[in-house]
């Protein structure tokens, strides 16, 4: 049995039984969009396949996807291409399927910092390319997607990309002028709370509590408060404002960090991944 099935309240997305979804690499990246749409039934585990150097180590074959070390057969088995390889490997992969890229095929580029126009240099004019930003939170249902289109992509093409993207979380189209700035934000940005819930739970064990307590403690607080942010619409100010009572334990906690930098190392931390991300496309 694979260690991903269909999760019961997934809500019903729309993508075609017969959508055959090919990962060339099959890493973090393939794993947990591969994970988040066979938890939500978007896509059934018999019809994604995967392909890298090393399929024997690759944990993507867990969730009962085959994967295969060729990565031609999985273009010619696929509708939807998905290219998750490191950004440096991408012009070699482009290169090896340029000649059995077809009409058929629509490919999907995940890389950090590479451009549409780059990609589609390397394939037959009017190959179907899209560009998509998208974090490791997809694996549970909770991930983060822009879609952009390439110059031959279809509506249909993107429209079915978006319904793809929705049933591993949030997913919006928008112009790939921002897909640097999503990047560093919300792909990046998942590191960025991880080591807050580390640094939350130091403090609470600091403070006596069990590192296991303080860790789910601090995790539940950070989905939390997304939670509110996302289902209230309230600014993040505001609800900031909510919960620091005047002379309060929280106001003095806000003072320290705002001593500390905290606002602006995470706006920093965005404007850094930002720059690296134009820095990898000029590469
Ligand atoms: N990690 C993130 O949070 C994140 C978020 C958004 C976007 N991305 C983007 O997603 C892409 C993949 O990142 P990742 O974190 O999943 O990387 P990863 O875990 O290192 O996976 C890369 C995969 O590519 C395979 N590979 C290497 N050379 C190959 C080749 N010639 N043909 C086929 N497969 C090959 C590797 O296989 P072997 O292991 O067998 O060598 C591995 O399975 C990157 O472009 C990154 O910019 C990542």
């Amino acid at each position: 049995m694979s260690s991903a099935e269909k999760s019961p309240d997934q809500p019903q997305v729309d993508v075609p039984s017969d959508t055959m979804v090919g990962f060339i690499g099959a890493g973090k990246m393939a794993h947990a969009m591969a994970k988040g749409f066979i938890l939500s039934g978007a896509v059934k585990a018999s019809n994604i396949i995967a392909s890298c150097p090393h399929p024997n180590e690759s944990s993507v074959k867990d969730l009962g996807v085959s994967v295969i070390p060729d990565n031609k057969e999985v273009v010619r088995r696929s509708s939807v291409v998905v290219i998750a390889v490191k950004p440096n490997i991408v012009p070699i992969i482009l290169k090896e399927l340029s000649s059995i890229i077809t009409q058929k095929n629509m490919l999907i580029s995940i890389a950090a910092g590479i451009p549409l126009k780059t990609i589609e240099n390397y394939l037959p004019s009017g190959s179907r390319v899209l560009r998509v930003a998208v974090n490791t939170a997809a694996s549970v249902q909770a991930g983060v997607t822009v879609v952009a289109k390439g110059t031959a992509t279809l509506d249909t093409d993107s429209r079915l990309v978006v319904n793809l993207m929705k049933s591993v979380g949030i997913c919006e189209e928008g112009p790939e002028k921002y897909l640097d700035a999503v990047g560093a934000v919300s792909g990046c940005g998942v590191a960025y709370a991880f080591m807050a819930i580390e640094a939350m739970a130091d403090g609470g064990v600091k403070m006596g509590l069990s590192r296991d307590l303080a860790i789910r403690f601090a995790a539940q607080a950070l989905m939390g408060a997304g939670k509110m942010v996302l289902e209230t619409g309230k600014h993040p100010g505001q609800l900031k404002d909510e919960v620091c009572s005047p002379g309060g334990t929280t106001i003095a906690a806000v003072h320290k960090l705002e001593k500390a930098g905290f606002r602006g190392a995470l706006i920093d931390a965005v404007e850094a991944a930002t720059l690296r991300s134009h820095e990898l496309a000029k590469q």
